[in-house]
C-alpha cells in the first residue's frame, strides 16, 4: 500500500494531490459566510472533477494490485496454495489432491461459496462434482442450514415437478397429502441439482421461473411460497451444445452458469494417482480395520497408467476392493475381472520379479503367520480364548490377526454329529 499511496496515475493525479484539492474545497466551505449560486456551481464542478479523478485512481490501483496478485498466484506452488487454503480455514470436506486444476477449482469455490450466486459444476461422472457442492455449502454462511441433493436424472419426468416443488393434496392421483418439495426443504440452505442436463424442458421452464422469482408453487396450488435456496447444479453434458440443439434452455443455462467450476477427469491428472491411492488406502485401512495396503510393483504400475473411465470414484472403489481382498500384497489378480489384464488368473501368485524384496519378506511372513494361526485354531477346536492362551497372546490381538487373514474361528469348530 505504501507504494500505491504516492503512485501517480498516467495523467499526473496522485492521492496526495486529490487530498490537497479536497482540503482547498473544505476551507472554502468553512470560511465563506454565504455561498451564492455561482460559488455553489464552482464547488460542485470541483467536487465532480475530484470524484472522477479518485475513481480513475482507485480503478488503476485495483488493476495494479489485481495483476500483482495474479502474478503471485502463478508463482506460488500448488502445495503452498493448498497450505494457504488450509490456513484460511477452508473446509476441504474430504477433497484431496494436488493437481493445479483442482486447487484452482477449490480457490474459485472458496471465493464464491459465501455469495448467493448459482454455480455450475462440470465434470465426468466420479470426478467429485458432488464433493464440490458440499465444499461450496460448507464454506458459505449457510453451512448450518440444509444441503439438499436432487438427482434430476433419477426422477421420472411425471414426478419431477412434485419432487422439486411439492404438491397439494389431490393435485394428482396418489397425492393424498400436501407435501413440501426439495426446494422448500433447502430453504435457507443449498439445493444441489445433480445431472441438470437430464432435466426435461418442462422442468427447465419451471426451474427458470423459480430462479427469477425466488418463489415456488406446489403442484396443484396457486399460492406462491418464498424460498431462499442457493443453487448449485452439476452436469457431465455439454449444456451449450444442448442449447444449440434445443434440448436445454439457453436462458436457464446463462442463469445457472454465472460461475462455472470444471473438474478435470482423472486421466488428465495422472500424477495425482499415487497420492490418491495412498489417501484411499489409509481411509480403507481405517474404515475396514485392516493392515495398511501393500501393492505389488506391477499392480502399482498398472494403477498408475490405467485410464479410469469412472474417475476418482473408480479409483477409490478399486483401492477399497484391494485392501479388502489382498491378504498381504495386493497384485493384479485382485483386480476385478473387467480390468484385470488378460492372462492373469484370479488365483495366480505374483512372480518374484514383480515384487520387491520387502514384498517377498512380508508375503512369506504373512503366509507363515496365517498357517500358524490355522494350526492353532484347529488344535483348539476354534476356541479363540484357548488359542490366545496356548500361544501366549492377548485375545484381542488374536482376533485382529484372524481378521487380517480372513480366518473365522467357527470354521474350526468340530462339526457336531
Ligand atoms: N478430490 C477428491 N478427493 C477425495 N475423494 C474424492 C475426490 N473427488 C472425488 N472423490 C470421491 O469419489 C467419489 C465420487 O465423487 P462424487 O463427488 O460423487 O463425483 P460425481 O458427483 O462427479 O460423480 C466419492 O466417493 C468422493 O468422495
Ligand atoms: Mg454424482
Amino acid at each position: 500500500m505504501k507504494g500505491a499511496k504516492d503512485k501517480v496515475a498516467e495523467d499526473g493525479v496522485s492521492f496526495a494531490s486529490l487530498i490537497e484539492k479536497i482540503e482547498i474545497m473544505r476551507s472554502a466551505l468553512r470560511w465563506t459566510e454565504k455561498l451564492d449560486r455561482r460559488q455553489i456551481e464552482k464547488l460542485l464542478s470541483q467536487v465532480s472533477a475530484v470524484r472522477e479523478q479518485a475513481m480513475k485512481l482507485s480503478h488503476t490501483n485495483r488493476f495494479v494490485s489485481a495483476s500483482l496478485n495474479q502474478k503471485s498466484a502463478k508463482k506460488a506452488s500448488v502445495a503452498q496454495r493448498r497450505r494457504d487454503l488450509l490456513e484460511r480455514n477452508f473446509q476441504f470436506d474430504g477433497v484431496f489432491g494436488d493437481s493445479p486444476r483442482l486447487i484452482e477449482a477449490l480457490e474459485v469455490a472458496e471465493r464464491v461459496a459465501p455469495t448467493f450466486l448459482p454455480v455450475l459444476v462440470y465434470g465426468e461422472s466420479g470426478t467429485g462434482k458432488e464433493l464440490i457442492a458440499k465444499v461450496l455449502h460448507a464454506n458459505g454462511d449457510r453451512a448450518d442450514e440444509p444441503l439438499v441433493t436432487v438427482n434430476c436424472g433419477a426422477i421420472p419426468d411425471n414426478l419431477l415437478e412434485s419432487e422439486l416443488f411439492g404438491h397439494k393434496k389431490g393435485a394428482f392421483t396418489g397425492a393424498t397429502h400436501d407435501r413440501a418439495g426439495r426446494f422448500e426443504a433447502a430453504n435457507g440452505g443449498t439445493i444441489f441439482l445433480d445431472e441438470i442436463g437430464e432435466l426435461p424442458l418442462t422442468g427447465q421452464v419451471k426451474l427458470l421461473r423459480v430462479l427469477q422469482s425466488a418463489e415456488i408453487q406446489r403442484v396443484g396450488s396457486d399460492v406462491p411460497i418464498k424460498v431462499d435456496a442457493r443453487v448449485v447444479a452439476a452436469t457431465n453434458r455439454d449444456l451449450l451444445a444442448m442449447c444449440k440443439e434445443g434440448t436445454f434452455r439457453e436462458d436457464l443455462y446463462y442463469r445457472l452458469s454465472i460461475i462455472e467450476i470444471a473438474i478435470p477427469p482423472l486421466r488428465e491428472r495422472k500424477d495425482e494417482i499415487p497420492l490418491l491411492i495412498e489417501f484411499f488406502a489409509d481411509e480403507a485401512a481405517e474404515q475396514l480395520d485392516l493392515p495398511p495396503l501393500n501393492l505389488s510393483r506391477r499392480l502399482e504400475a498398472f494403477l498408475n497408467r490405467y485410464e479410469y473411465p469412472g474417475n476418482i470414484r473408480e479409483l477409490r472403489n478399486l483401492v477399497f476392493r484391494l485392501a479388502c481382498l489382498a491378504e498381504s500384497t495386493a497384485d493384479l489378480r485382485h483386480l476385478p475381472e473387467y480390468i484385470r489384464p488378460q492372462g492373469v488368473a484370479p488365483d495366480e501368485e505374483p512372480k518374484a520379479a514383480d515384487l520387491s524384496l520387502v514384498d517377498v519378506k512380508r508375503l512369506a511372513s504373512d503366509q507363515a503367520e496365517k498357517r500358524f494361526l490355522e494350526k492353532a485354531l484347529s488344535q483348539e477346536g476354534g476356541n479363540v480364548t484357548a488359542v490366545a492362551k496356548s500361544i501366549d497372546m492377548n485375545r484381542a490381538h488374536v482376533q485382529t490377526l484372524l481378521k487380517k487373514h480372513g480366518l473365522k474361528s467357527k470354521d474350526f469348530k468340530p462339526v457336531k454329529a
